[in-house]
């Protein structure tokens, strides 16, 4: 069990006051609140560290180059992958883009998604699709939220150069069964992009043993800074990947007849890089390694399984992907109203809930539906929480009837 007193004494945010109301934090999953061990690590950062990392050789430089790269251990431990197979990147989306420009895949080539992705993981494929006569597919879904997977098969085809997944949903919440589309994809010849956004923060990350080619997290959806995320890929595509941001840092010697540039990860972090994020990041994961990634997922199952008995008791509402083989995500409808009413009226008992498309149109579309309320839960949420929503969510429903 985890000590709930404890983690959210952890998170000065949680003592806000929101319309007179306590804070009730529920749009975890378009980012997460900030334990003290991470604002601390960056307050200690700026007062005591700050310098530029990877140049100097001054004792600062020094020391800064040091925290940076033990972060890349402490990301690497956390998500037990090799520390140079990690590359530091803006975020989610950034990562995606590096990969999508850098793939140099031939004319023509087709890439397979799903209907249920985020914008971020359909945009920069569609791009290299369209400059490129290239054509992108997608693994439709059930109407409740899982994934067709016996299609999948039949969308490859000998052009199929990659397929890009996510692990959980951010909308819904359903995981993917990701090692069975690896293993199509890997029995094809295919390689697998993996957006790891919404799963990194919900449960245990294995990137030695999950066999994907590249994936990709958000420090921000996982307690740490904005700004900043991981791109990691299996080391054979280190070399191969074609550069689509150059600049200082990457290289090993410049003149203007050539230029040739490192190897490993350094070589896609051109520019001085969020060092304060990276570090924050690090902090965040020390953090969530003490409590434990398990203990966590058990702690979020409880409460998605509460909530979503508690809301099928309410018969104006409508559950997308009403099951519970989900990280803790609800999306839902109340008949007849609007989603930014009822976020609206939430937000007036001190509750934050995401309403709209959640960057995923494609999955609206499959719905028919312009948008969602969608309640994500994170480690410092509680039951009692659930009981204050399900109230303000009755008497919102009272009053938009
Ligand atoms: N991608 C983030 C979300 O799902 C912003 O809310």
């Amino acid at each position: 069990m985890i000590d709930i007193n404890k983690i959210r004494n952890d998170f000065p945010i949680l003592s806000r006051t929101i319309n007179g109301k306590p804070l009730i934090y529920f749009d975890n999953g378009a980012t997460t609140q900030k334990p003290k061990a991470v604002i601390d690590a960056i307050v200690k950062y700026y007062s005591e560290q700050n310098a530029n990392i990877h140049r100097g050789v001054h004792t600062l430089s020094r020391e800064a180059t040091i925290l940076f790269e033990e972060a890349r251990k402490t990301v690497a431990n956390f998500t037990n992958a090799s520390e140079d197979e990690l590359i530091f990147t803006a975020g989610t989306t950034d990562g995606i883009n590096i990969v999508a420009n850098g793939l140099n895949l031939a004319e023509g080539s087709e890439i397979i998604v799903s209907e249920m992705e985020h914008h971020s993981n359909i945009l920069p494929w569609q791009l290299w699709c369209e400059r490129n006569k290239g054509a992108l597919k997608y693994i439709p879904i059930k109407d409740d939220g899982t994934l067709e997977i016996k299609k999948l098969e039949t969308l490859i085809t000998k052009n199929t150069k990659l397929i890009a997944v996510t692990q959980v949903s951010n909308t819904l919440g359903v995981i993917n069964p990701i090692d069975e589309i690896i293993k199509i994809a890997k029995f094809n010849g295919i390689p697998v992009l993996v957006d790891g956004a919404q799963a990194v923060p919900h449960m245990k990350t294995d990137l030695k043993n999950l066999g994907a080619d590249f994936f990709v997290f958000s420090a921000h959806k996982v307690y740490a800074p904005t700004g900043v995320g991981v791109l990691w890929m299996d080391k054979k595509w280190l070399p191969k990947l074609q550069l689509s941001k150059a600049g200082g840092g990457t290289i090993k010697t410049v003149s203007f007849e050539k230029t040739e540039y490192v190897d490993g990860p350094l070589r896609f972090e051109p520019g001085t890089p969020n060092i304060e994020g990276v570090i924050g990041l690090a902090a965040a994961f020390k953090y969530l390694g003490e409590i434990g990634m398990d203990k966590i997922a058990k702690h979020e199952h409880t409460l998605l399984k509460y909530a979503t008995e508690k809301l099928n008791e309410l018969p104006e509402v409508e559950i997308y992907a009403n099951h519970l083989n989900k990280a803790a995500v609800i999306s839902f409808n109340v008949k007849g109203a609007h989603p930014f009413d009822v976020g609206t009226l939430l937000d007036k008992y001190g509750i934050a809930v995401r309403t709209g498309h959640h960057c995923t149109q494609p999955l609206m579309k499959h719905y028919n539906i312009p948008g969602t309320v969608r309640a994500s839960f994170a480690m410092y949420n509680t039951l009692e929480e659930i009981n204050e929503f399900i109230e303000a969510l009755q008497k919102s429903i009272k009053m938009l009837s």
